[in-house]
């Protein structure tokens, strides 16, 4: 057993109470390796960001749990040469969907766990995350539950259509499970293709497609059920057009890929959504880069001189967000 307040790490509690008082959200960017890992730490340090390190099961299986356990407790060292003298670091599993696995992160020195029973019924859903709450909380470890089913695919769970959370069912969710935060489906899905072209309307000028707007009455109604409840956004990465048009010019192929815009997030960023999840425009940052060296630099073999830029272009990436978007910079 190894507890996350030996390896320098912080959980959510008073990190999501801090944000939701302030009116920012906490990013939680996933990582997989060193150099996202690197491009992170480094954007949090030097904005003085609290954040969030995700972990996803998929992550785990590509760069070995151990391994990124050891990195995380790393990224604290990291940070602390970085110049920041107190860093507020979580290290979260994203999208656990076991109790066994929510189990072994917590016994691994992890500070926050997702139990994601989303595409359980109900009772279910409730019965599973209460059990990892009884488990995690005698740790000191915060627990992430979700209502609703965002559309996409969801670990191994696929759906064509989300299934907004239901606000008359957050209060009961919320007091039997014991959760310490709940992600909801208001709209965002995951990945690059987060609409259809035929869900979306065309810019006349650029001939981009322009997403509909987030369900904001659903966020509403579930924050006047749970006034001050730390409400979690997956999903929620931009797709940057500057990104996209990059990965294509070089030879890349993501035709209409449609994200969340940034109005939108900040608007909800305000609000009691304390957390939102990042990963696919990181991606999206580092395969751009890469491509461009590739293509422009055609006698490189030297990895450090692709994922060098990469790294640098996330870490672009990642300021832009804590600082433009979630608004997380100087609260750490
Ligand atoms: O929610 C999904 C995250 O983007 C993690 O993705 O399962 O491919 O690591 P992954
Ligand atoms: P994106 O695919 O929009 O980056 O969402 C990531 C996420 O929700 C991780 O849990
Ligand atoms: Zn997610």
């Amino acid at each position: 057993m190894v507890s996350f307040k030996d390896l320098g790490l912080v959980n959510t509690r008073e990190m999501f109470a801090k944000a939701i008082d302030g009116g920012y959200a906490i990013p939680a960017f996933n990582f997989n390796n060193m150099e996202q890992l690197q491009a992170i730490i480094k954007a949090s340090a030097e904005t003085k960001s609290p954040v969030i390190l995700q972990v996803s099961k998929g992550a785990r299986n590509y760069a070995n749990q151990t391994l990124l356990r050891y990195m995380a407790e790393g990224a604290v060292e990291y940070a602390k040469e970085l110049g920041w003298e107190n860093p507020q670091i979580v290290l979260h599993l994203d999208h656990g969907d076991s109790y066994e696995l929510c189990k072994s992160c917590v016994d691994f020195g992890f500070s926050s766990v997702m139990i994601d029973a989303s595409s359980l019924p109900f009772e279910e859903n409730i019965a599973l995350t209460k059990k990892v709450v009884e488990y995690a909380h005698q740790f000191d470890v915060t627990v992430e539950a979700e209502l609703g089913v965002l559309a996409g695919v969801e670990d191994e769970v696929q759906s064509e259509v989300s299934h907004y959370t239901k606000p008359e069912e957050v209060i009961e969710f919320a007091t039997r499970t014991g959760c310490d935060s709940l992600a909801i489906s208001i709209g965002t899905s995951h990945g690059a293709y987060k609409f259809k072209p035929e869900q979306c309307t065309r810019d006349p000028k650029t001939g981009k497609l322009v997403p509909p707007p987030l369900a904001f009455d659903v966020l509403d109604a579930i924050m006047e059920k749970l006034p001050g409840f730390p409400i979690v956004l997956h999903g929620s990465s931009s797709v940057p057009q500057e990104y996209v048009d990059m990965i294509n010019k070089y030879g890349g192929k993501l035709p209409d890929a449609v994200g969340i815009p940034e109005e939108q997030l900040r608007k909800a960023a305000k609000s009691a959504v304390c957390k939102i999840n990042i990963d696919s425009d990181s991606r999206l940052a580092f395969t751009a880069a890469v491509r461009k060296v590739f293509a422009e630099k055609p006698e490189e073999f030297d990895p450090r001189k692709y994922c060098g830029p990469a790294r640098d272009e996330m870490e672009r990436l990642y300021k832009h967000k804590i600082i433009e978007v979630l608004g997380s910079d100087g609260k750490a």
